[in-house]
């Protein structure tokens, strides 16, 4: 089988890309990725058989040809950071929609099978004492410029499946923490605050609910799909991590040997979604998959230890990040 990866230098990307190469030796890769701030060559050194193409996915004239000699593409690219989003929304447009409509028109011309990645936030958010859970059908309801473009792409897709018969599937995952993963985001930014001696930064109160994954349980769920998925149809990945802002933060604290208090309240995103939870049984009894990482804390552990010995690799881009934040957010007292 001959996959290509887009966005596989990227944090879920890179870690699918691994993931592959340690479990389906007969695949080979080609990675297409445009190499924004986001992305990191480093992220895939020293793995065998993977060609690299740099080029914007939303330029059709070149993806064409690349899924042309594809099997299978596992569409990954897109911008995805909420907080981004909010400061300037087009690039989001025009990777998540533009990047998804060309790779959906050269699916649809050479015939081949897709797997579309999006995310949760399209369903919108869930009050904290909701008893019900995401699941395939409940309706679209983003609240942000990021996730309004991702829900953009999955309708999209369906709406390409049903017109074209492009064969293709979806699917809707939760939060993923792991090796790799940028340090603008949440829990690589708090884990390197402290390795660099200063306090983590919760927004508003930390009440916020996220359903946290580990970004191997997410990537092996999309090969479950990959080996096992029904044309058409998308799936919700999600591991049962529900867990607040707050807890989160406290978690690090105490596994890095601080005082769990030790953090500073900052201003709060606009919009901030307050809760997601993913119902995946769909996912776990027609297709048999089960997460492996159950044991968030431990999980935890093995990421702090990832980023305590992996500091070439996002030192480079933590002032930079760092200065962008303090532009918009202030301590609260
Ligand atoms: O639910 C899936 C989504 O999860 C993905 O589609 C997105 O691409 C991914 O970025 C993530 O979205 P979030 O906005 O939930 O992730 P983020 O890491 O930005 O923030 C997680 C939570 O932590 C959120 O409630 C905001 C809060 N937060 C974030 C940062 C960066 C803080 O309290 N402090 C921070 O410094």
């Amino acid at each position: 089988m001959h996959l290509l990866v887009t966005g596989g230098a990227g944090f879920i990307g890179a870690n699918f890309v691994h993931l592959t190469r340690r479990t389906r030796p007969d695949v080979s890769i080609t990675v297409v990725d445009s190499m924004t701030y986001a992305a990191n060559r480093d992220s895939l050194a020293g793995l065998d058989a993977v060609r690299i193409v740099e080029v914007d996915v939303s330029e059709l004239a070149v993806v064409d040809p690349l899924v042309a000699e594809a099997d299978v593409v596992v569409h990954f690219a897109a911008e995805s950071h909420n907080d981004n989003s909010l400061d300037s929304p087009w690039p989001f447009l025009r990777s998540n929609i533009m990047g998804t409509f060309s790779v959906l028109e050269a699916c649809r011309k050479h015939g081949t099978r897709l797997h579309h990645i999006s995310t949760d936030e399209v369903y919108g958010d869930l009050d904290l004492d909701d008893p019900s859970k995401f699941d395939e059908f409940t309706p679209y309801n983003p609240s942000s410029p990021y996730s309004a473009s991702k829900a953009s792409s999955d309708l999209l897709v369906r709406a390409w499946v049903r017109s074209f018969g492009v064969r293709a599937t979806i699917s809707n995952c939760s939060n993923n923490y792991g090796p790799y993963q940028h340090v603008e985001k949440f829990i690589p930014r708090q884990i390197t605050e402290v390795l660099e001696g200063r306090r983590p930064k919760l927004y508003g109160a930390g009440l916020n609910v996220r359903d946290w994954i580990h970004v191997d349980d997410h990537n092996s769920a999309v090969w479950s799909i990959l080996d096992r998925g029904e044309m058409g149809r998308t799936y919700l990945i999600g591991a049962d991590g529900e867990v607040n802002n707050l807890t989160v933060v406290q978690t690090i604290l105490k596994l890095m040997g601080r005082d769990p208090n030790g953090f500073d309240h900052v201003s709060d995103r606009p919009g901030h979604d307050l809760r997601y939870a993913i119902d995946s049984s769909t996912l776990r009894r027609e297709l048999g998959w089960k997460p492996d990482f159950v044991d968030f804390e431990a999980g935890l552990q093995a990421t702090i230890d990832w980023f305590t010995h992996n500091r070439g690799w996002w030192q480079p881009q933590k002032a930079a990040v760092e200065a962008k934040y303090a532009r918009t957010q202030e301590v609260i007292k």
